[in-house]
């Protein structure tokens, strides 16, 4: 389908409706006189100016803060649709309101449910986050929205944060090129994304107050890398304050970050959304940088921040017009940008083949095999007649839990269902839940009795969307597996030496008292409505792996750096970050710590040879600063989708740097014995950091290690670029 062509009709219409309603309230227009803000021809800032100057004060302070939970006024008489903003960021919310959480009780209010963030992100493809992207956007447009409350791009910085989930794990570059990648799908079915938590929002624990506090270098090169992508690159429509406070003020109405770097360094020219309840104080948001009040809990909308006191400070004199006029207009681009007129109604698509395929694609990209010995994966469905399938994940729905993100899914295929379905006829499935919350010790003695009398069994632990595990307003407690589901694993192992343990969660979890013994473990992750297809998928080998881990999985907690530097989760309501910008696999590599699983870690069913590297130094000129080519080649039996990873090192550096950091990757398909040549361009930016005393990023001349490898911890091919001169950009 063309989207532009379709929003190009889409506004021809809602152009006449409205023409024809001005002329009936006019009397005299002739339709063909429309207005200038509905033609499409003129350049979107005439546009907005023509809008803009048609408000009265009442209808323009409408334009910045909520009428309902989720909606902000229409103005109906110059055709100004209801906006309607939704959670985000894997599927669209079931609808609530309108003047609370509860959901409205609709039946027209399902959607499909995709894999969630830290899933997508450890498919490495930016290319699938796109097209997911453009999924969430159809579904957006069908179910009558115009923001969608995603993606969500906060680093993660400890394992425990209850919304690891719903981000893109702890590598600032991985995250902003899905992020980048999402937006644009988003945004190219004509919806606004709204890229969140704007910024430092690292945990759930004390998040409507807690303040961060961290070096600017830190800010710079780990927090801030996903926002600029999805401002400067993808064109973001809008992005969503923090909860927390950054510095002493709170992130809704922050100059620092709203002001001086989001709207002056990067030119945002989009609209600032509070999160819901965000917002503290009106002064602070009229002059810091809030664009769009939504979710106080206060007595009446009239009441909130931006409304009537907002109305009375300008009318007193207190707040300039401009202040107001800049809020509107920014909201006025995403009007446009949305076609948030009268007569835009009903497109878009729901739950539709071509979705089903991309969540089925997205949940088999993601999911990584973490640990495969004596070949035990795939499943040889010719040479088993029985299948012990252990786990209380076997069966749970995880659709509809976790807070915002909660879906109203269409349907979701549970590890059972879809195991069963795939084993067919021929081989026997027996399921045992093995654990409940309470720990049941004979349901342990009956799982294990069912995987000793099988030929294999797939053990499917994990955590869920309850409070204190994977859900919002509240970090885990710790890194272990709940329930007694460690001892469950143990046993289940001791019983069938051919147990495969698939884990269903969004965050790493300690495996120490089984790992060593389990010869096959799979990270499943949340993997959304088509989740159990692609499982099984993966195990029986009709698929094989090609997810790679977007985090780092520790040993044990206190090895990960916000925990090993004691700056979690804070004191007298400040979190330090003392561990700088030594955050995932920066601080195992600089403390010589091994991780259980490292970051970009996973295995395949086929084995890849890289070779050939050549480091081929670009002129001076120009953005690209070198080339780095490579081969890389299937030498297994298999067809497989490695993704080759490149991380850079600073030899020498005025500044203390992290050994390696990843500056590029590429996923590519290869049959079985075939090669390809890879050639990836490297820009300024990936040499250099961000140098605090100067404001801007610095690129050191000397050399630079080039490290090519299937994971940070496994690299391939090494090299040397060399930096002729030094350089620096803003
Ligand atoms: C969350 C946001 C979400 C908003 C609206 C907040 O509690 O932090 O991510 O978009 O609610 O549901």
């Amino acid at each position: 389908m063309k989207p532009t062509n379709n929003i190009a009709r889409r506004s021809l219409f809602a152009l006449g409706v409205v023409a024809c309603m001005i002329a009936t309230n006019a009397g005299v227009q002739h339709a063909e006189e429309r207005p200038a803000y509905l033609d499409t021809e003129k350049p979107p800032e005439a546009r907005v100016e023509d809008l803009l100057a048609r408000l009265t004060l009442d209808e323009k302070l409408a334009l910045v803060h909520g009428d309902s939970i989720f909606t902000t006024a229409a103005i109906p008489r110059l055709g100004v649709r209801k906006r309607w903003l939704s959670d985000g960021p894997h599927g669209v919310r079931e609808d609530v309101g309108p003047d609370s959480f509860r959901p409205s009780g609709r039946t027209d209010d399902f959607a499909s449910y995709l894999p969630v963030s830290i899933a997508l992100a450890s498919t490495w493809n930016p290319e699938l986050a796109r097209k997911y992207g453009e999924v969430v956007g159809q579904e957006a447009r069908k179910r009558g929205k115009h923001v969608m409350l995603g993606p969500g791009v906060n680093i993660m910085r400890t394992p425990l944060c209850g919304r690891n989930f719903e981000y893109m794990g702890e590598d600032p570059f991985l995250a902003a090129r899905l992020a980048v990648a999402y937006i644009e799908g988003v945004q190219s079915r004509g919806i606004a994304s709204c890229v969140k938590h704007f910024a430092a929002n690292n945990q759930e624990w004390e998040r409507n107050s807690i303040n961060v506090e961290m070096d600017e270098r830190v800010l710079r090169e780990i927090y801030l890398p996903a926002f600029e992508a999805a401002v400067r690159e993808a064109r973001v429509l809008s992005v969503m304050g923090a909860y927390n406070k950054f510095r002493g003020q709170h992130c809704c109405h922050n100059d620092y970050l709203l002001n001086k770097i989001l709207k002056g360094e990067w030119g945002f020219t989009g609209v600032v959304v509070s999160d819901w309840n965000g917002t503290h104080d009106t002064r602070e948001a009229v002059f810091n940088g809030l664009d769009l009040e939504m979710g106080t809990r206060a007595p009446s909308y009239d009441e909130y921040f931006l409304a009537r006191p907002f109305r009375e400070g300008l009318e007193r004199g207190d707040f300039p017009m401009s202040a107001l006029d800049d809020k509107a207009r920014r909201n006025l681009r995403l009007i446009l940008a949305t076609n948030a007129f009268e007569g835009n109604e009903g497109v878009g698509l729901l739950n539709a083949p071509a979705h089903q395929a991309i969540a089925l694609r997205v949940a088999e990209e993601a999911i990584v095999l973490l640990k495969n010995e004596g070949a035990v994966l795939p499943l040889d469905a010719g040479n088993i007649s029985s299948l012990a399938v252990i786990g209380e994940n076997a069966t749970r729905r995880h659709a509809h839990g976790g807070g915002s993100s909660t879906i109203k899914a269409f349907y979701e295929v549970t590890p059972l269902q879809g195991i069963v379905e795939r084993a067919g006829d021929r081989i026997t499935v027996t399921y045992a839940p093995g654990y409940r919350k309470d720990g049941a010790v004979d349901l342990v003695e009956r799982a294990v009795r069912a995987a000793r009398q099988a030929d294999a069994a797939i053990v499917v632990a994990g955590l869920n969307h309850d409070r204190f595990f994977d859900s919002e307003g509240a970090d885990r407690k710790d890194m272990r597996l709940p329930d007694g589901q460690d001892e469950l694993i143990r046993r289940v192992v001791e019983a069938n030496p051919r147990t495969i343990v698939a884990l269903v969660s969004g965050s790493p979890v300690e495996m120490e008292p089984w790992i060593e013994k389990a010869p096959a473990v799979v990270q499943a992750w949340y993997a959304g409505m088509e989740g159990g297809n692609a499982l099984a998928r993966i195990l029986f080998g009709d698929v094989n792996p090609s997810g790679k881990l977007a985090c780092t999985f520790p040993k044990r907690l206190a090895d990960s750096p916000a925990h090993a530097a004691d700056a979690y989760p804070g004191k007298d309501g400040t979190v330090r970050y003392e561990e700088g910008l030594f955050v995932g696999y920066r601080h195992f590599d600089a403390k010589n710590i091994e991780p259980l699983f490292a970051f970009g870690h996973g295995l395949s069913y086929t084995r890849f040879d890289y070779s050939n590297l050549m480091i081929v130094q670009g002129s001076d000129a120009g953005e690209s600063i070198a080339k780095v080519e490579f081969e890389v080649r299937n030498v297994g039996e298999r067809e497989g989708a490695e993704v080759a990873q490149i991380y850079v090192q600073d030899v020498k550096s005025s500044l203390p740097r992290p050994r390696k950091e990843l500056k590029a990757f590429r996923k590519i398909t290869l049959k079985p014995g075939a090669r390809q040549k890879v050639s990836i361009p490297l820009d300024r930016r990936a040499l250099a950091f961000y140098e605090p005393s100067k404001g801007g990023w610095l690129a050191e001349k000397g050399a630079f290690k080039i490290l090519v490898g299937a994971s940070s911890r496994e690299i391939r091919l090494e090299g040397t670029l060399r930096l002729p001169k030094t350089t620096f950009e803003r």
